[in-house]
């Protein structure tokens, strides 16, 4: 204790005056860049990411000292934005420099579908078009499976890509989005649109109605669980308080494209479908979450709510659009409310479910874009006509995305129920020529291989039979595969797509499909040790990302075994 040295007038003298105030300091020129792009924004935190996006969209890059001037105008620590905006794949960081340079990303998906069709070549050839302004990065499935492969350029897609069609594109400035043409909301309207909301509004319909008539119809969730909707509206109706609807837009599993082409056709009937849920619910929001990787979907949906709010059919801010920047765990529904709220998109912990707890702690209902795109029609043409769409006993009809080694890929709406050589038959003028059926996902990156042999599966959320083999329906993202595709390859792919996706919170899922790739990547695979790896992380990782994550090596490890070496 004696060692203690009082800060006398003398020693406080010594010491070296300070001028600034203590860390990083914010530089004018920046700081007048940032605030004048701010200017007239009244500041939330949960915008964060929306203010990130503006500061990239605008110099082409997140530089760091834009954003030591965004945490200096916005009061947030500067660790917190860094931290956001290092979690997001599309924002992109210049750190210590003196200038920076515009950049245009040149994102070539190397996500299986488009592996299938060369992208790894795609990948290497346009390497050499990277300059200073021009940066080729690889990325996961971009919703464009069924013209693979794609490559996103800027904001522009290139379909059915080679190196020639992105090198063109580049050299004559195509880095803009292109929008399709679509359902206008006259259009819409006339096709009796919006009826079925002024009729709820006008008291002509009544909750226990819209209640009864989805639980009759059999409609579940096209997200990926399955859970039934007319259930999960019940459920976070019967709490009190605030409420509000969250709208998953993020469509990442690999091989899913069906969110995106409803979207591009017929954006009104999921925005009445999000306004019926929200006037049910007598909900405070609709928060629609819509993927990065879908510019010209963000682009149809804020011009037509703004339409919508000119025409008064919802008020101005009732719904609210967010736009996701690249994190496929961000499709998970806490994930997704954690990023709404401007985080980083970290799965919670459950209980307490998001129906109870969600959005800013309140109830919320969150529901996949695709379910909500059918409520409509199902309230116009009543529960039967939708259930009595299935088949064997199955209620209602799902919205496939087929790629892969088929005639005509795309999304066929076919019954709950189909199977996959029905599907391939019937829907998409059977197998490419010279290719031989060997396998197929029955439910994207995460819903496990099946081969040839079991064509007669019902495909539908519950089917015992696909359960029983160790697969699901999720998203309903269909892969075939041929006689030319290696499986080894293909669950390789699998995973490193789940290695590269882990959000890395809880180590059986970070550490696990690390390790799991490292394996893999082996000649001869360690049976013991990647099963071992499987069981840990399907047993003890938080959310369904590491709970699946391999399943497709648990597949090929039981249904193509003959294309592997063990030791
Ligand atoms: C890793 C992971 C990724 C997911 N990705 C999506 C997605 O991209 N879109 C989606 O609607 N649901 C996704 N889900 C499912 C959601 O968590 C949630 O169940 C769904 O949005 C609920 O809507 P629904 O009942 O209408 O299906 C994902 C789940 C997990 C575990
Ligand atoms: S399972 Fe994977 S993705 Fe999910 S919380 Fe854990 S680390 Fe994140
Ligand atoms: S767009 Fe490439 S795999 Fe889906």
């Amino acid at each position: 204790m004696d060692k203690f040295i009082s800060q006398t007038d003398s020693s406080l003298k010594k010491k070296k005056r300070r001028w600034k105030p203590k860390g990083r300091q914010v530089e004018n020129s920046f700081y007048e860049e940032v605030s004048n792009l701010l200017r007239g924004i009244k500041f939330k935190r949960d915008e964060l990411i929306e203010y990130l996006h503006l500061l990239q969209d605008n110099f082409g890059v997140l530089y760091d000292k834009h954003l030591v001037a965004l945490s200096t105008i916005t009061n947030l620590p500067l660790s917190e934005i860094y931290e956001v905006a290092t979690f997001y794949a599309h924002f992109n960081i210049v750190k210590n420099s003196d200038t920076f340079e515009p950049i245009k990303v040149v994102r070539v998906c190397e996500s299986l579908t488009c592996e299938l069709f060369g992208a790894q070549k795609l990948l290497s050839d346009l390497k050499s078009s990277e300059n200073k302004n021009i940066k080729v990065v690889p990325g996961p499935c971009m919703g464009r499976c069924d013209v693979a492969p794609t490559v996103c350029v800027g904001k522009n897609y290139v379909d059915n890509a080679s190196a020639s069609k992105v090198e063109k594109a580049i050299q004559e400035n195509r880095f803009e989005v292109v929008v399709p043409n679509y359902i206008s909301l006259d259009e819409y309207k006339k096709n009796g649109g919006y009826n079925i909301v002024n009729q709820i509004r006008n008291g002509e319909i009544s909750d226990n109605h819209i209640i009864e008539t989805l639980k009759d119809s059999g409609l579940k969730g096209k997200g990926g669980a399955g859970f039934p909707t007319g259930m999960k509206w019940e459920i976070v109706s019967k709490y009190n308080g605030k409420k509000y609807v969250a709208v998953n837009g993020d469509e990442g599993e690999p091989g899913t494209f069906k969110d995106r082409t409803y979207l591009e056709r017929d954006p009104h009937r999921f925005l009445e479908g999000a306004l019926i849920a929200s006037l049910f619910l007598k909900a405070s929001n609709v928060y629609i979450y819509m993927r990065d990787e879908y510019p010209s979907v963000i682009k149809i949906l804020s011009d037509e709510i703004l339409k919508l709010e000119n025409e008064e059919v919802v008020s101005k801010g009732h719904f609210i659009l967010r736009r996701g920047a690249g994190a496929y765990i961000c499709g998970e529904e806490s994930a997704m409310i954690e990023s709404i709220e401007g985080k980083r998109g970290l799965p919670r912990h459950r209980p307490p479910y998001v129906a109870e707890v969600g959005l800013f702690g309140k109830p919320t209902l969150t529901n996949n874009l695709e379910t909500l795109f059918w409520v409509r029609d199902i309230l116009e043409k009543g529960s039967k006509w939708f259930a009595e769409k299935g088949l064997n006993g199955n209620k209602g009809f799902h919205s496939f995305s087929v790629s892969g080694r088929v005639k005509n890929p795309g999304v066929k709406v076919a019954p709950a129920g189909i199977t996959i050589q029905q599907l391939i038959d019937e829907y998409c003028e059977g197998m490419q020529d010279g290719h031989i059926f060997k396998g197929y996902l029955p439910g994207g990156a995460s819903g496990g291989i099946l081969p040839a042999e079991m064509n007669n599966i019902p495909l539908d959320y519950g089917s015992k039979e696909l359960a029983d083999l160790g697969c699901f329906l999720g998203s309903a993202a269909i892969v075939v595969l041929s006689d030319k595709d290696s499986m080894k390859d293909v669950a390789l792919n699998l995973l490193k797509f789940f290695e590269e996706e882990s959000c890395g919170q809880c180590t059986p899922c970070r550490v696990g499909t690390e390790k799991t790739v490292k394996l893999m990547k082996e000649n001869i695979w360690n049976k013991q040790k990647l099963s071992d790896l499987s069981e840990v992380m399907a047993q003890a990782s938080i959310c369904g990302l590491g709970q699946a994550a391999t399943n497709p090596l648990n597949s090929v490890l039981k249904y193509f075994a003959n294309e592997i070496s063990y030791d």
